[in-house]
């Protein structure tokens, strides 16, 4: 066991602080990634902050962070896919079973023992595991992503969470060319939905309640921009979509967008509010219209991904932060004031001197 430097929070009324976390020897198949940059998703704001406590407790101490790129500095002995100085990732998931079905299927994200990047018991140190905000990180290797050489690093980092989490539900349901697409939400996985829907060639419609990213939204990729606080252009696109992914962090209308879907449209949330979102019976049985939800994407999918951005030279639009800044890029977030990701540049890190180590006594005792 060594220890590394890291941002924690200490409670859910706690700012994110400078310490030390456990990160373990490594075993046979394992890779040591030291770490150059991070996104800031949403879903750490919500961990942090403990929203979600209706589905799942955060543990504290929590070390966020699940967008990572980086260099790999020491590999184990088993190991055969990575060596020394290769560029890597590694995004939500850690580990899995790897022999239940969906493991087999490649949806290591549905495995019932599947160990996400942070916040989920830790089978190797005991405690929990900590994410990226960090200057390294010690992962089994089918869970590490290689990342296209071509690609910007800074850039490269949310494509980990927010380019699977949009990518991988526009495949499952067939967004091509011919089709229209509805993105809710311009903010970090929204801005990547709508680089997908172009880039497989869909008919693009952003809904933002922000006038001011219009602009953004048709130069990100959009064909049409709907401000989704005016209800007329609103209804303008009554019935007319085939698909709409909805990444939206916070309580909204669902029904207002369910009643724009086409008969047998599909409406995706990959936003995950804390608060229950009503449907109406109405919105959906009035055209055979579906509501489905989906979770990121399996370790072959987000490959796959990667490699697809490599080919089209596509990455995520980033504010590049000092590590310092992340409790302010927090506050940001809130307002909607992103663009289009907070990618934090862990050389910030290394100045830190850490005052205390909550985070490794939790661990340890
Ligand atoms: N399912 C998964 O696997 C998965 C993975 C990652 C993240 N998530 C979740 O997805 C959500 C989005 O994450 P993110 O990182 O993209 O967040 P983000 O960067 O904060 O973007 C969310 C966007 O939603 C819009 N929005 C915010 N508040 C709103 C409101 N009250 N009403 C309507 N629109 C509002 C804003 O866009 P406009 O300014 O354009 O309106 C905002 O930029 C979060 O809940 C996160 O936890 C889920
Ligand atoms: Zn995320
Ligand atoms: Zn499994």
């Amino acid at each position: 066991m060594y220890n590394a430097k890291a941002y924690s929070a200490s409670s859910a009324s706690a700012p994110l602080a400078s310490t030390t976390i456990p990160r373990r020897d490594l075993t046979d198949r394992d890779v040591q990634i030291e770490i150059l940059f991070c996104g800031v998703c949403h879903s750490d704001l919500h961990m942090v902050r403990n929203e979600w406590s209706a589905a799942m407790q955060t543990m504290y101490p929590i070390v966020p962070g699940h967008e990572i790129v980086g260099r790999v500095t020491h590999v184990g002995s088993a190991v055969t896919k990575y060596k020394s100085g290769d560029l890597a990732a590694v995004g939500c998931l850690v580990d899995a079973d790897r022999t239940c079905a969906h493991c087999n299927a490649g949806l290591e994200q549905f495995c019932p023992n599947a160990t996400l990047t942070y916040s989920s018991p830790d089978k190797h140190l005991g405690g929990v595991t900590y994410g990226g905000y960090s200057d390294s990180i010690v992962v089994d290797e089918h869970f590490v992503l290689r990342v296209p050489a071509t690609l910007d690093l800074a850039g490269a980092a949310p494509l980990l969470c927010a380019g699977i989490t949009t990518y991988s539900p526009m495949r499952h349901w067939h967004v091509t060319a011919g089709k229209k697409v509805g993105v809710v939400g311009l903010g970090g996985l929204g801005h990547m939905g709508v680089k997908f829907a172009h880039a497989f060639g869909a008919h693009v419609v952003v809904f933002t309640t922000s006038p001011s990213k219009k602009e953004d939204a048709l130069r990100l990729g959009a064909d049409d921009v709907v401000i989704s606080r005016n209800a007329n252009e609103m209804q303008q696109h009554a019935g007319s979509f085939d698909f709409i992914l909805d990444t939206v962090a916070a309580d909204h209308d669902i029904n207002a967008y369910l009643n724009l879907l086409r008969v047998d449209g599909n409406l995706t949330t990959v936003g995950a509010p804390p608060q229950p979102l009503p449907v109406s019976a109405f919105s959906l049985i009035m055209g055979r219209r579906s509501f489905s939800g989906s979770n990121i994407g399996g370790i072959a999918e987000t490959q796959e991904m990667l490699d697809f951005c490599g080919a089209h030279n596509i990455t995520s639009d980033v504010e590049v932060i000092p590590i310092q800044d992340v409790n302010d890029a927090y506050e940001r977030l809130l307002r909607s004031d992103v663009k289009y990701r907070f990618s934090i540049d862990m050389a910030s890190l290394k100045s830190e001197q850490p005052r205390e180590s909550a985070a490794t006594r939790a661990a340890v005792g």
